[in-house]
């Protein structure tokens, strides 16, 4: 199964999918193209190296969120790509998009939904000084983190912890959790009922990991 990732920032979820395919923890996803909204951005750079198709289109040459998305789903179907992972895109996603590639976009949020959606999910956690937090792979839909939840990860807050401690606490279970999902989703075994979305087969049980170690 064809699999585009669309990033704007570091790319280490990215890079995170491109060890799994390598070490063949996959399945049967093939990463076909990284796009971004960002062209200098170090994602796409990671996608190079793996020898991954990428495109970049930059939003800001765009007047409308229509219009963007529209040129996205041009560059996705060129790919023919069946699952769209968003690891770390920072853009919102009009129905252009959605509705062009139904139930086939995931997104990874480094907070437990639907607790801290938007922007800064660990700042968030931090400010309000909940004892846990960690991250959350979802179906994307027109609302911001709104998505069904597809699997969660836990991280402890501990006492001596700042943003940026957490922040890193987060990102490693997101490097564990997103390989885990995708893989799952390519072969078949992610079924949505409604809101409630259900994994079966022998890695459904890690769709809960639990880091309290
Ligand atoms: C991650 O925390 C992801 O959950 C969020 O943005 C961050 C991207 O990090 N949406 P990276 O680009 O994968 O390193």
């Amino acid at each position: 199964m064809n699999v585009a990732v669309l990033a704007s920032g570091g790319g280490t979820n990215l890079q995170a999918l491109l060890d799994a395919a390598a070490a063949g923890a996959l399945g049967p996803a093939r990463i076909v193209a990284v796009g971004s909204n960002v062209p200098g951005c170090e994602a796409l750079a990671r996608a190079r190296r793996a020898g991954v198709a990428t495109f970049a289109l930059d939003h800001r040459n765009f007047a409308e969120r229509a219009g963007f998305d529209q040129a996205l789903v041009a560059e996705l179907r060129g790919h023919d790509t069946e699952l769209i992972v968003l690891a770390g895109f920072m853009r919102l996603l009009t129905p252009v998009f959605l509705d062009a590639f139904p139930q086939q976009v995931i997104n990874i949020h480094p907070s437990l939904l639907p607790a801290f959606p938007g922007t800064n999910g660990p700042g968030q956690a931090f400010a309000h000084g909940v004892r846990y937090a960690g991250c959350t792979v979802h179906f994307v839909d027109a609302g911001t983190d709104s998505g069904p939840i597809i699997a969660q990860a836990v991280v402890p807050v501990l006492a001596g912890d700042d943003v940026e401690s957490l922040r890193q606490r987060i990102l490693r279970e997101e490097h564990r959790l997103l390989p885990v999902v995708v893989r799952a989703v390519v072969e078949a075994r992610v079924v949505v009922e409604g809101r409630r979305v259900r994994v079966t087969g022998a890695t459904a049980e890690t769709t809960h990991l639990r880091s309290l170690d």
